[in-house]
């Protein structure tokens, strides 16, 4: 089998051929950071109309790459949501369009399932696993049980971690997107020097906010009268701590419910552009050491947005019941995975 992905639920217009066996023919990528960085964060429109431009060229580069032809795919797999919903509008309409004159089924995958499942990519991951997801537009644990089985352990009640990082990036000048250059400003800090709050750190259950402590940076930096580079470091050193910190408890209470929930050898698997944050990493490889799990971080090139995610959840759920989506099918700017999880408030349950 073999599958023909498409994502453009953010700011990155994907196309990606993927076999059934987990080999990635194409994965093609292109980001939208120069068409967003003046206004510091993903404005939709642009990211609408950008998608738009590109996504016919990507495919064809896509197929041309894997010497294929739509012809030779099987089935077609479109993020169908959550998303900002122009752009979703603009991948499922390409890949009904193709599945309609190619002849063939037409899958739209739940983004979040995408990321749930691209660790499967590399072989030998079996079900369950505890998923860290910590992207731009999400922040949730999810314990994986199987194809289309997910139960949400915890979420943000208010940001996403990458939005906060975008957030304080911006504030300090430091460019966007706003993770890595957070972390390479931190670099030269010292995280002690500013007392920032740890946000639910020490709570039950598993959710996550770092609004509060998104207003702690903000005071800290107005209350400086004219910052230098070392009072960005400091800061910045300081910020991803506590973001470090706060997201290491939430772990650590999810991973005992995990490990209560599913005996045998637990595994934590991460997902989204944070997971590339170096001391987000060291400090959850040492908590999955301490509660005897095993920590698996997929290349960043999987765990960023990718259509190669898409693909290989559209040929999961395909080799479960080979049922394809209706043409019908609605674009949905919301789509919890698992949708008996509470409610929560705020923005940042994005799913
Ligand atoms: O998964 P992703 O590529 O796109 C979505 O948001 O879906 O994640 C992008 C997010 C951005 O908010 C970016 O600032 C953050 O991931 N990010 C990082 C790092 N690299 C990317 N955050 C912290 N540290 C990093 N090194
Ligand atoms: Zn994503």
């Amino acid at each position: 089998m073999l599958a023909l992905g498409i994502e453009s639920s953010c700011d990155e217009t994907a196309a990606a051929l993927v076999r059934d066996d987990g080999t990635i023919l194409a994965d093609c990528v292109l980001s939208q950071f120069e068409d967003h960085r003046a206004y510091g964060g993903v404005v939709p429109e642009i990211a609408a109309r950008a998608h738009l431009d590109h996504i016919d060229r990507l495919i064809e580069a896509a197929l041309t790459q894997a010497n294929v032809t739509l012809d030779q795919v099987d089935l077609i797999a479109a993020t169908g949501g959550p998303g900002l919903i122009g752009g979703v509008i603009v991948g499922v309409t390409t890949g009904k369009a193709l599945a309609l004159a190619a002849g063939k089924p037409f899958l739209a995958v739940n983004h979040l399932e995408g990321h749930a499942l691209s660790a499967r990519l590399a072989p030998g991951l079996e079900f369950p696993y505890l998923l860290l997801l910590v992207s731009g537009g999400h922040c949730q644990l999810l314990a994986v049980e199987g194809v289309g089985r997910y139960h949400r352990l915890g979420a943000t009640i208010d940001d996403a971690a990458g939005e906060a990082f975008d957030k304080v990036a911006k504030l300090m000048g430091l460019g966007y997107p706003g993770g890595p250059a957070v972390e390479k400003a931190a670099k030269g800090g010292d995280p002690a020097r500013f007392a920032l709050p740890r946000p639910m750190k020490g709570r039950p259950g598993c959710d996550f906010s770092f609004s509060g402590l998104k207003n702690a940076v903000r005071l800290a930096w107005t209350a400086l009268e004219s910052p230098t580079d070392q009072d960005r470091a400091d800061l910045a050193a300081a910020f991803q701590t506590a973001v470090a910190e706060s997201m290491a408890d939430r772990v650590k209470n999810a991973l005992t419910e995990f490990q209560a929930r599913y005996p045998g050898p637990a595994k934590l698997v991460l997902a989204g552009g944070v997971a590339a944050n170096q001391a987000l990493r060291e400090r959850l490889s040492t908590l999955a050491a301490k509660k005897g799990a095993e920590l698996v971080a997929p290349p960043m090139k999987l765990c960023t947005d990718n259509a190669a995610m898409i693909a290989w959840a559209g040929l999961e759920r395909w080799k479960i019941d080979q049922t394809a989506d209706s043409l019908d099918f609605a674009p949905r700017p919301r789509w919890p995975l698992d949708p008996s999880a509470v409610k929560l408030p705020g923005a940042g349950v994005k799913a």
